[in-house]
């Protein structure tokens, strides 16, 4: 029984550099990842490993090629249910930080589950305990 949770289809992403020169990234990737198993990229600073994630996560589109989700094509979805699906089942560490400043770290935690419709309360506690496990809670 296949176990394919995220399938990148001939994916193409280039971004306009400075000259107005095309810098292709990623020409033609296709991927397949596993349901319930670690799956590392691996590759040269500059080959484009945060590009493909990006695109995976639903984060930025792709010039052209698919990403399926639980076989459902994301990059179909409008940008509300583009947002839904990355609050619901993407979870992103990033290369950088991106958190929001104007907001405590509890604050920053508690955002996501408050958008998802968590209550407040509830999500406060949450958050505590999250912050909690990984020894962020003075913060
Ligand atoms: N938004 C952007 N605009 C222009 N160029 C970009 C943009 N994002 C990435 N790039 C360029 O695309 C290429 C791939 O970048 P990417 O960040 O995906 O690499 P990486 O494999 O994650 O590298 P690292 O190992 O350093 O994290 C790099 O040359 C980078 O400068
Ligand atoms: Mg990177």
């Amino acid at each position: 029984m296949s176990n394919i949770i995220f399938k990148a289809n001939n994916i193409f992403k280039s971004f306009q550099s400075a000259k107005k020169t095309k810098l292709e990234v990623l020409k033609g990737i296709s991927i397949e990842i596993e349901s319930g198993k670690i799956t590392i990229i691996v590759g040269a600073s500059g080959a484009g490993k945060s590009t493909l994630l990006h695109l995976l996560g639903g984060l930025d589109r792709p010039d052209s090629g698919e990403v399926y989700y639980d076989n459902k094509d994301i990059f179909g979805f409008s940008d509300d249910k583009l947002a839904k699906f990355r609050n619901k089942h993407v979870g992103f560490v990033f290369q950088f930080h991106h958190l929001l400043p104007e907001f405590t770290a509890l604050e920053n935690v508690m955002i996501p589950q408050l958008i998802n419709g968590t209550n407040f309360n509830n999500a406060k506690t949450r958050s505590e305990e999250l912050l909690h496990t990984v020894g962020l809670n003075e913060r």
